[in-house]
């Protein structure tokens, strides 16, 4: 058994996001083409005392039950009858509230920190069952890079590594819940839903392009209602010269794909003066 490890926990982005239907047990039933991008939390365990503790530098992540890192702990802890307790501590530099699955990947990263210090031996899909418990966005995180998600977010392809991705993220400051987001939903409001398939051939033929005309997220129209700002800084991001801006999951935080990283870099440049929360990243890929 391990004392301690440190493991990075990167957010995550949909590319793509479309809602087929509504299932019977009030989930959404998904496809949505999901990628890890380079802005990360740090996690550190400490194994020690005899129950499971979690702090960290931010004010507005729970540091209780309510925190899905300790939820995860606690799954794994009951499951495995483990001993000595935890330490849990969330450097925390991805926006809170924002749509880019920072408490779900805070969560994978237990899972995965877990399986490591007491030698449990788990597999990735049994690692990614358990997560499931514990959020649907939670399986593609500790998956990685990027994927074809359906289901509710669990049932994932793996995708072969595309072409690089130069963004500008901004976050602005407001934050929206994921659950109200999908109970306000309208199938029949959607005007434009994106083509995975077409999204995908892209992908393959690294058709910057292709990629822009299908990144599309239905969930945008109804985060907009709630957040108009999206829309402004949306507008905003294309002003910038962005091939294309995009809502991430349930908001509110854009993206801005841009052609090359120093396009990006000086959009960047003049957005952060105007939002506090705003970020040049780029995708990240499995073993990066
Ligand atoms: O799974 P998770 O707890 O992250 O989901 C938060 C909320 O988002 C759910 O309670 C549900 O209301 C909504 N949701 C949904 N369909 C999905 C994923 C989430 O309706 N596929």
């Amino acid at each position: 058994m391990k004392m301690q490890l440190v493991l990075e926990a990167p957010a995550k982005i949909n590319l793509t996001l479309n809602v087929i239907g509504k299932r019977t047990d009030g989930y959404h039933e998904l496809e949505s083409v999901m990628q890890q991008i380079n802005l990360r939390d740090k996690i550190f365990l400490h194994t020690g005392g005899n129950d499971i503790k979690i702090a960290s530098n931010s004010a507005q992540i729970p540091d209780n039950e309510g925190n899905l890192a300790f939820q995860a702990a606690k799954l794994l802890y009951s499951k495995f009858s483990l001993n000595p307790g935890l330490q849990i501590f969330i450097e925390k530099n991805i926006p809170v509230g924002a749509g880019l699955a920072g408490g779900s990947t805070d969560a994978a990263a237990v899972i995965i920190g877990i399986n490591e210090l007491f030698d449990l031996h788990l597999q990735r899909e049994e690692l990614m069952q358990l997560g499931s418990i514990i959020g649907s966005d939670v399986p593609f995180c500790i998956l990685g890079g990027a994927a074809l998600a359906r289901g509710r977010g669990e049932i994932l392809s793996p995708l072969p590594e595309g072409p690089r991705l130069e963004m500008v993220l901004v976050k602005p400051d407001f934050q929206l819940s994921t659950g109200e987001v999908y109970r306000d939903f309208r199938m029949e409001r959607v005007e434009e839903r994106p083509d995975n398939t077409a999204f995908l051939e892209a992908w393959r033929q690294c058709d910057m392009i292709g990629l822009a005309a299908e990144m599309k997220n239905v969930l945008e129209t109804v985060s907009i209602g709630k957040c108009p700002e999206i829309q402004l800084i949306k507008d905003k991001l294309d002003t910038l010269g962005a091939l294309k801006t995009l809502m991430s999951g349930s908001g509110p935080s854009v993206v801005g794909v841009f052609t090359h990283r120093d396009e990006a870099r000086k959009a960047w440049g003049i957005i952060k003066d105007q939002y506090r929360e705003s970020y040049l990243v780029s995708s990240y890929n499995r073993g990066d």
